[in-house]
């Protein structure tokens, strides 16, 4: 087993200029894979919603499907840092909730960290968070939980203002205690920028290969989630079709009998099989007496 993945060492690694990966992930199976693979970050996003439950957006996640999940990818990921997305409506009501809701995270799930979404006016959230000894992920660009501000999942930050109010909303959430900050879907010059003003890890999910590290949803990584395709997205593999084909394969399998074959079914124990023949025998010799 690995030594386990600290926020130290996610500072070590920006300063020696070495990327650092991060990868979403919903459930114990792919922890294990995750595990196995030495990704440096995981990240339980609220975007199982979507990826795992078919909703059109994040917004109908709760505390505690997020919970539920994160319990399952500690098992099979005990080394990375694990990171547990603030659903909708868990940070943004009070400070107070904002901590207990994190605090939950921590304490029902081990998580190392939580991430929530939003600029400046999340500042106090983060001052509080840091206070109550909790490190917070920034998540700045486009922010799926604001998808009725933002009009859709599009790209941000592509004008010179707006751009430079995402660069800003770093600095501000970097100064209010954020120890990382993703961006997501933004022009590469607005990532190189952040990066280079921040002090600590900067991630990309659609921002360019200047930052820090990148992240990749797992789902997308694996050709396993058909809805839609962000341009930031690379396919490593095609499960969609690897796994339809399987399907396929059992499904005609079934049908021709060709499954379960003998090396799929039980054997009886060594003199036994005769042993049953005769007390098959013997139970129809009774049943043809009692009833001639
Ligand atoms: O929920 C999630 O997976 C995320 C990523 C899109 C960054 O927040």
């Amino acid at each position: 087993m690995r030594e386990k993945v600290t926020i130290p060492d996610l500072m070590e690694k920006r300063a020696k200029g070495e990327p650092i990966t991060m990868l979403t992930c919903y459930d114990y199976p792919t922890a294990l894979l995750e595990e196995k693979a030495g990704v440096d970050i995981i990240l339980v996003g609220d975007s199982v919603g979507m990826t795992v439950y078919g909703h059109s957006s994040t917004l109908p996640v709760t505390m505690d499907i997020m919970i539920a999940h994160c319990q399952a990818v500690r098992r099979g990921a005990p080394g990375a840092l694990l990171i547990g997305d603030m659903p909708y409506l868990s940070y943004q009501v009070s400070v107070t909730e904002a901590v207990r809701n994190a605090g939950r995270f921590m304490q029902e799930a081990a998580c190392d960290a939580v991430k929530l979404e939003g600029g400046r006016s999340m500042a106090p959230v983060f001052r509080a968070l840091t206070g109550a000894g909790i490190p917070a992920m920034g998540h700045l660009g486009l922010t799926p939980q604001s998808l009725a501000m933002l009009g859709g999942f599009r790209a941000q930050g592509r004008d010179a203002e707006a751009a430079w109010r995402v660069i800003e909303d770093a600095s501000i959430l970097e100064g209010a205690g954020a120890f990382s900050i993703l961006l997501e879907a933004v022009p590469p010059e607005v990532g190189d920028e952040t990066t280079r003003r921040a002090s600590i890890p900067i991630i990309s999910i659609g921002a360019g290969p200047h930052c820090d590290g990148q992240l990749l949803i797992v789902h997308d990584l694996l050709g396993f989630f058909e809805r839609f395709t962000p341009r930031f997205v690379k396919k490593y593999a095609d499960l969609n079709h690897t796994i339809l084909e399987a399907f396929q394969a059992y499904l005609s399998d079934v049908a021709a009998r060709n499954f379960p074959s003998p090396e799929h079914c039980y054997p009886m124990k060594k003199g036994e099989l005769a042993r049953l023949a005769s007390l098959i025998a013997s139970a129809k010799g009774r049943c043809e007496e009692e009833n001639p």
